[in-house]
């Protein structure tokens, strides 16, 4: 049982919890995630690692309760346990298997979107902690719905705010920032976009124009998380790939975005499962990455 030492509301729709997890505190990087089920007959739920603390043994996750499970999450106060959490999984960030020197050479941009804003948060620590800098962009539809401005702002460079509405700070999409900065005489030459699929699309088709090489989290796409259900498959320039084992992070460039987003939407129904099965056969499932 894995107790939850901490429960907060980021913002209107967004919460944290700390999660007692001394095993995944301790072998967890940036970039991974870990599968949440709360009760027997939960369902198992991916979940990017927000934070984690290695002597504390504590896990920070973040959510947006949309679902039923993730509803149920909400019910669960300080003091109560999740049945299972498994991890960490998937593969660690480039940035922790980049050399010093590589990661010397980078300018670093990070662009995150809406509920994004916590995957991205760990590798920004990460950078700052391991004396490296980077520019973050936060991205929100509304002033209500941004959170870790704080947390944000103490370990970026620079922290470029903005939201859809103009409620606060910049007015405009994520991608409208990068354009100003470029213009601005900005350089970057590695660039993070973790957020909706329709931004990191966006921002791939953005960041193309000015050659900025763009790292994706492809954690939307996933289910089960363990390389079974088939639901995370994409197409990473010829190859076939399963984004909760051969990822979560892929190079933007290479992704078939339409192909993702349309399997996203299959997904969501028995009908379109069916489909899938159908049209996809025996490569329509990851086996465990196979
Ligand atoms: P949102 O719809 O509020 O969008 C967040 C920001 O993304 C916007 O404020 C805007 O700046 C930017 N954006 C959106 N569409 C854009 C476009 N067409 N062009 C340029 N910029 C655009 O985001 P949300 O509601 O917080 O997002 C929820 C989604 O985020 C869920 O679908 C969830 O799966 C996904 N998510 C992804 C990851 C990941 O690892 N990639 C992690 C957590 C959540
Ligand atoms: Fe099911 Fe990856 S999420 S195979």
């Amino acid at each position: 049982m894995y107790k939850i030492l901490k429960k907060e509301q980021l913002s209107s729709v967004v919460w944290l919890m700390v999660v007692e997890a001394p095993l995944v505190a301790r072998h967890c990087q940036p970039g991974q995630f870990i599968i949440v089920k709360s009760g027997e007959e939960g369902e198992r739920i991916p979940l990017t690692i927000c934070d984690y603390d290695r002597e504390a043994g504590t896990v920070t996750i973040v959510f947006q309760p949309l679902g039923v499970s993730t509803l149920k999450f909400l019910r669960l106060e300080e003091g109560d346990c999740f049945d299972d959490f498994v991890g960490p999984l998937g593969r660690p960030s480039d940035i922790v298997e980049m050399s010093h020197a590589e990661l010397c050479s980078k300018k670093f941009l990070f662009v995150a979107g809406g509920v994004g804003t916590a995957p991205v948060y760990p590798q920004v620590k990460w950078l700052r902690e391991h004396g490296y800098e980077a520019d973050v962009i936060i991205g929100a539809r509304t002033k209500d719905l941004l959170f870790f401005e704080d947390e944000m702002r103490a370990v970026a460079t620079n922290l470029y705010i903005t939201t859809d509405d103009g409620s606060y700070v910049h007015k405009g999409v994520v991608t409208s920032v990068i354009d100003e900065l470029v213009a601005s005489g900005r350089e970057y030459n590695h660039c993070v976009a973790i957020g909706p699929m329709i931004m990191m699309k966006f921002v791939c088709l953005t960041t193309k124009k000015y050659e900025i090489p763009t790292i994706v989290s492809m954690n939307p796409i996933m289910v089960d998380g363990t390389g079974m259900c088939g639901a995370c498959r994409l197409s990473v320039g010829d190859e076939i790939k399963f984004a909760c084992v051969d990822g979560p992070e892929f190079d933007g460039f290479k992704i078939n975005w339409s192909e993702a987003m349309k399997r996203m939407q299959l997904y969501k129904t028995e009908e379109g499962r069916a489909k899938l099965r159908y049209e996809e056969g025996e490569t329509h499932s990851g086996n465990c990455g196979n």
